[in-house]
């Protein structure tokens, strides 16, 4: 019989992302409409101890790494307890304890996040000009988020990664500046390909594709940009220029997608199980967890969910018109 996280194409999901809210302190136009989502009411969101019961069923059956999104998930009040939560689980497995977020709150919080056992930040980050974080952002605060990505660094958190999504005529101009970044400091910054999600008003022509970045970064770098090899289980064609202390890449989920090497599952804020991200068949843990039901059943829910995961999403051409839920529901 199949492990409960493996799916029916033999990838084993090791790595769970939990959105711990809806909520966000920014209005990114490529993540949410301008008008706002309608959130789920705050009863109906899983409370800290059922996150910490969900994660440690998925840890007890071989997840080994947990990143925590959003929305933003430095709004969630009890974030650092939440992390503090989850970094108990790591005799029985846990290896990793990351989080994606977009900095505007994190410098206050890096010390306590780090001591509560947080191991990775992933920084989202667009445009390095204030007033193009405005555009993006639909919010003040650029700076802010400068300065988390440098006190991450001093903190000891190793390769910090920045996340540059990527829209034509809004920020293509800047790869080479982010580049740059990677001059002196140990950080990662990956370009992302723009992803249709409900309400993010996606079309093809915004998008740049990562053969595109890499050739107008070749006319720049030439023969001094290596690429590197892929790791497990990759989202990011990873390269570096010759000399430099850190490196960048590509998220390409839509012109080269990844999926027959995927290994995540999704918990959402509400309790929803995703098993892909563009995938909208979910199954709700909370109301499992609320109906008293034992680990064994919510394994066995969790296992027939993972056993429905498609081979891959549907392409570039499809996934637009697909419904889904908007970004900042999802967390990435
Ligand atoms: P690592 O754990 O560091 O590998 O992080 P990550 O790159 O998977 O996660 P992050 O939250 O930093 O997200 C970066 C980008 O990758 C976002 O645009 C995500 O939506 C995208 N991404 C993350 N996981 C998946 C996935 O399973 N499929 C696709 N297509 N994109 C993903
Ligand atoms: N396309 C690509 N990446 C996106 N992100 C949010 N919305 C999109 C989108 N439409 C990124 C954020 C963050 C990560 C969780 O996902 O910038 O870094
Ligand atoms: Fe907020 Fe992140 Fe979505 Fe932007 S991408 S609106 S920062 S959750």
């Amino acid at each position: 019989e199949l492990p409960a996280l493996s799916d029916l194409f033999g990838r084993f999901h090791n790595y769970l992302r939990i959105s711990v809210t809806e909520r966000c302190n920014l209005r990114c136009q490529y993540c949410m409409p301008e008008e706002g989502i309608d959130l789920t009411e705050n009863d109906k969101l899983l409370t800290t101890e059922e996150i910490i019961r969900v994660a440690k069923i998925f840890v007890q059956q071989g997840v080994d790494k947990i990143r925590l999104t959003g929305g933003e998930p430095t709004v969630r009040k009890d974030i650092v307890e939440l992390i503090q939560g989850l970094n108990e689980l790591r005799p029985l497995g846990l290896r990793k304890i990351a989080i994606t977020t977009n900095g505007i709150a994190l410098r206050r919080k890096l010390p306590l996040l780090r001591s509560a056992g947080l191991d990775g930040l992933n920084i989202s980050l667009d445009t390095r000009d204030p007033r193009k974080f405005e555009l993006f952002t639909r919010r003040k605060g650029g700076a802010h988020v400068l300065q988390a990505i440098a006190e991450a660094g001093k903190l000891g958190f190793q390769f910090v990664k920045v996340n540059v999504v990527v829209m034509r005529g809004m920020n293509e101009d800047e790869v080479p500046a982010f580049v740059e970044m990677t001059h002196d400091e140990e950080l990662d910054v990956r370009f992302i390909e723009y992803m249709p999600f409900d309400g993010n008003q996606w079309g093809q022509k915004k998008m740049v594709g990562y053969r595109d970045m890499l050739d107008s970064l070749r006319k720049i770098y030439g023969d001094n940009i290596e690429q590197l090899p892929l790791e497990d289980n990759h989202t990011t064609k990873g390269y570096r220029i010759k000399g430099y202390r850190g490196q960048f890449g590509f998220i390409t989920s839509m012109t080269h997608s990844f999926c027959s090497t995927c290994n995540r599952v999704r918990v959402m804020a509400d309790g929803n199980l995703k098993v892909c991200l563009f995938g909208n068949t979910e199954i709700s843990l909370r109301d499992l967890l609320r109906s008293g039901s034992s680990d064994a059943e919510i394994v066995s829910t969790i296992s027939q969910a993972i056993k429905r995961k498609q081979r891959a999403h549907a392409g570039i051409d499809i996934l637009s018109q697909l419904p889904n839920r908007p970004m900042i529901k999802i967390g990435g």
